[in-house]
């Protein structure tokens, strides 16, 4: 299947009625390669007077792009065209971020040079080291990663002109690369071990490996079972179409805002246990269940409305299906388990339980949830010895790569403006100022 740019097809197009004026108005439908149509509504304002309306972006498109398509129904998550379980199976996590911002695979010599140039951007700055001393030890993880990736732009002022595409290429390059360095310091910070330094001839799987759990004194051989895991992990977690730290970044991005204070955002935004924040609570969760005994119970809440308890792990905003990301994750957990001789894990026969009565109960099934990414995830990290302070600080890693494709995309699309959107206003008209001995 070739890519192209959006058809506006002009013979496709949609009218609307306004029943209070009588007025009708044509909007034009644009298809893409596949998926919904949309329907073009950026002069709708200027034409009714009317504002659209969609807290959460439930039918919204926000964009145009060509990196990663999804298809709820069907289960379907594509990266430029190439089925996620296909470059889980096939590929490694350099070639998939080749692949997200350059839009192909890369053949052998580009795969190389793009190795080397990510690997020798895996030092940071001296002087970030510092950052760290700043926070408490007992702080989030995420914490540190929201300040230490926002406060890059004070070190690479040759890679801030975002106008410059070279600028833009070693900003992206350097994200990559720094991103698991900065991530597994704040795991060494919080532990009170001295930070390991990134290692050239590693793998960035293995060099992430390398950099949580090797300690000075002793030489510290990667797993090549774990660093295998890690990496197709990095790969189930590096994209997912126009989620919310991606519309983050690119809001951020919008008004010109350098690649760091974007990814920064982004990063922010992807701590919320509504979405990347959801691997860690699923841990929580599963240990608040505590016993199969208990399932029951934690799903009778999930169901009541008047219980903020949700399934967490379960349910997705496109995903109305499996989430194919979690069939790989949950045969990951089993493959890492193995290796690492872990039998019976209770978590992991906890969870495989939690999602057999989940998905036999007609509440789960008429609302479509399924297990996301996030539900096995955290239970491959524990047996990883990853703290679950960490699991959505791994999740920023991979998804940093998407994250820079989507932006760099963004920056590239002529049709591009800083996003402002507008709101339906229910507060106060005007009303005349009370001064303050008046106010009683
Ligand atoms: C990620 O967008 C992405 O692509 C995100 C992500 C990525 O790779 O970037 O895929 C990563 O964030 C995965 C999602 C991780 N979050 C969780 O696992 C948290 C638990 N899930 C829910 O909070 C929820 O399912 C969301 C936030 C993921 C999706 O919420 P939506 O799309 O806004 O759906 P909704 O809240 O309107 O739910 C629809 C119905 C509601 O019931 P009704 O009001 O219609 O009666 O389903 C119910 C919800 O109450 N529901 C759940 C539920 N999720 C939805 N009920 C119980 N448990 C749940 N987990």
């Amino acid at each position: 299947m070739t890519q192209n740019s959006a058809a506006v097809d002009k013979k496709e197009t949609v009218t609307l009625t306004d029943n209070s004026t009588g007025r009708t108005f044509e909007l034009p439908l644009i298809s893409g390669t596949v998926g919904p149509k949309v329907m073009d509504v950026r002069s709708f304002y200027g034409d009714t007077g009317y504002f659209t309306y969609d807290p959460g972006f439930t039918s919204t498109g926000s964009c145009e792009s060509k990196i990663t398509y999804i298809d709820g129904d069907e289960g379907v998550l594509l990266h430029r065209g190439y089925a996620i379980d296909d470059l889980a199976e096939h590929a490694d996590f350099m070639e998939v971020s080749y692949l997200l911002l350059k839009g192909e695979l890369p053949t052998s010599e580009q795969k190389k040079k793009f190795e080397s140039d990510i690997t020798r951007h895996t030092m940071v700055h001296e002087q970030i080291n510092n950052f760290y001393r700043g926070f408490r030890r007992d702080a989030h993880p995420m914490a540190i990663m929201c300040g230490v990736v926002g406060a890059l732009s004070a070190f690479y002022h040759d890679s801030l002109d975002i106008r410059d595409p070279h600028q833009r290429m070693i900003a992206s390059y350097r994200l990559i690369a720094k991103i698991p360095t900065i991530a597994a310091w704040a795991y060494k910070y919080s532990i009170g071990q001295p930070f390991v330094y990134p290692k050239n001839e590693l793998s960035y799987a293995e060099n992430f490996l390398h950099m949580m759990f090797a300690v000075p004194c002793e030489e510290y051989k990667v797993n090549p079972v774990l660093a295998s895991a890690m990496d197709k992990i990095l790969i189930l977690h590096a994209d997912h179409e126009q989620n919310a730290s991606t519309s983050t970044v690119r809001l951020a991005g919008s008004s010109g805002a350098n690649p760091f204070a974007c990814i920064a955002a982004g990063i922010a935004s992807l701590w919320g246990p509504a979405h990347g924040g959801a691997n860690e609570a699923v841990l929580n969760m599963l240990e608040q269940i505590g016993s199969k005994e208990r399932i029951p119970e934690f799903i009778k809440r999930a169901k009541d409305k008047s219980d903020p308890f949700r399934l967490m792990g379960f349910g997705h905003r496109v995903y109305k299906n499996y989430d194919p990301r979690a069939k790989v994750m949950q045969r990951t957990c089993h493959e890492v388990l193995d290796e690492l001789g872990v039998r019976d894990e209770p978590l992991l026969e906890l969870a495989m339980e939690l999602e057999r009565i989940a998905l036999e109960d007609p509440y789960f099934v008429e609302k479509k949830l399924y297990p996301n990414v996030d539900f096995y995830s955290g239970i491959i990290f524990r047996a990883m010895g990853i703290p679950t302070s960490m699991f959505t600080v791994l999740f920023a890693v991979a998804r940093t790569v998407g994250w820079i494709a989507q932006w760099s995309e963004m920056i590239e699309d002529p049709a591009q403006k800083i996003g402002r959107p507008r709101q339906l206003y229910t507060g106060y008209t005007h009303r005349k100022f009370v001064p303050l001995h008046a106010r009683g």
